[in-house]
């Protein structure tokens, strides 16, 4: 596995670190080693045999309590290839529905020999509370509206591997930022590595706070996009807000949709991504999710190969060896 000299102190605190909570809390150099280690992982999936023994022995559970295609499948997959024994567990057919506490359910599973929870909980927080408790390393796929981290990994790896640099490129975050861990572990992860982001959507979907975190705003879509290198578009979380917070779909449309026209208002090589799922016809266009500049299924791809560096760089790490020899 090759380490660049640049991130060797990043990988010696990485080996020091048992969570990936958040991008928040990770320094530039951690994320460029998981990405600089992804991109050896990815060269496995060109091979007719897609796996290696690095984590023969552990188990990854996925504990989930919402829904989720990409992420959940995506960390299966990663940790399959790594020879990892994967559960699922289903929140939804457990005794959680019979007033079990996240506590008693994730120390359950410990209890059975879990040595990484991969969680997503409704709740911003509830991977920081279960890490702090918990004997098993803890890895955040999603929490709220707090953080992605993953996805946020996945996001720059891709941006990395299309534009081979982020100091001084364009990113524009378009649509739901209010409810977005999306779109706050993107700028975490973004901002570090040197690019320009701008957020960009109607105002009640964009929080005051967000001035603080170092990007630029615009409620302009034809401003923010035309000089714009990425624009990474969000779906509007409709299942999070409390109220309206714009008169209708069919507005938003007009104002913010990524169609055929928008994109011609943008650079000729600009790249469009998309966390998923995506609501075609509504923030994107079929013929733009579908068209050359969309990179959203080579996003997916780059999931199982950030998620494999995520799971490997940890399971190196001093805390989760300590936990084995208790
Ligand atoms: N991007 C993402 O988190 O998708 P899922 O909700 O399908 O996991």
């Amino acid at each position: 596995m090759r380490v660049a000299t640049e991130t060797k102190t990043a990988a010696e605190r990485l080996v020091q670190r048992k969570h990936l909570l958040g991008l928040e809390e990770m320094t530039k150099e951690e994320i460029l080693l998981i990405l600089d280690t992804a991109k050896s992982f990815k060269e496995i999936f060109t091979r007719s045999v897609k796996k290696v023994p690095t984590l023969r022995g552990k188990t990854v559970v996925n504990l989930f309590f919402e829904n989720s295609t990409r992420t959940r499948t995506s960390f299966e997959i990663a940790a399959k290839r790594l020879s990892a024994d994967v559960v699922n567990f289903s929140v939804s057919t457990s005794s959680v529905t019979k007033g079990e506490t996240l506590l008693d359910t994730a120390r359950t599973i410990e209890a059975m020999g879990a040595d990484f929870i991969v969680m997503r909980h409704g709740t911003s927080g509830a991977p920081w509370f279960l890490s702090r408790r918990n004997r098993a390393a803890v890895i955040n796929a999603g929490d709220g509206t707090h953080e992605h981290p993953t996805q946020g990994l996945l996001d720059a790896y891709t941006i990395l591997e299309h534009k081979k640099r982020f100091e001084g490129l364009k990113v524009v975050i378009l649509g739901d930022i209010s409810h977005s861990r999306v779109a706050r572990s993107n700028i975490w992860a973004l901002t570090k590595l040197g690019a320009q982001v701008t957020i960009c959507g109607p105002r009640t979907l964009i929080p005051s706070s967000f001035a603080d975190y170092g990007v630029r705003v615009s409620y302009d879509l034809k401003e923010a996009i035309s000089d714009a290198d990425v624009i990474n578009l969000l779906r509007i979380q409709l299942e999070r807000q409390q109220r309206n917070l714009f008169p209708s779909i069919r507005e938003y449309r007009l104002l913010y949709q990524i169609n055929e026209q928008r994109l011609a208002m943008a650079k000729p090589d600009v790249l469009i991504m998309h966390p998923g799922p995506i609501n075609r016809g509504v923030e994107i266009s079929q013929e733009v999710a579908d068209g050359p500049h969309s990179v959203i299924l080579e996003q997916v791809t780059n999931g199982v190969a950030v998620r494999m560096a995520v799971l490997y760089l940890l399971a190196g790490s001093r805390g989760l060896d300590e936990a084995e020899e208790d």
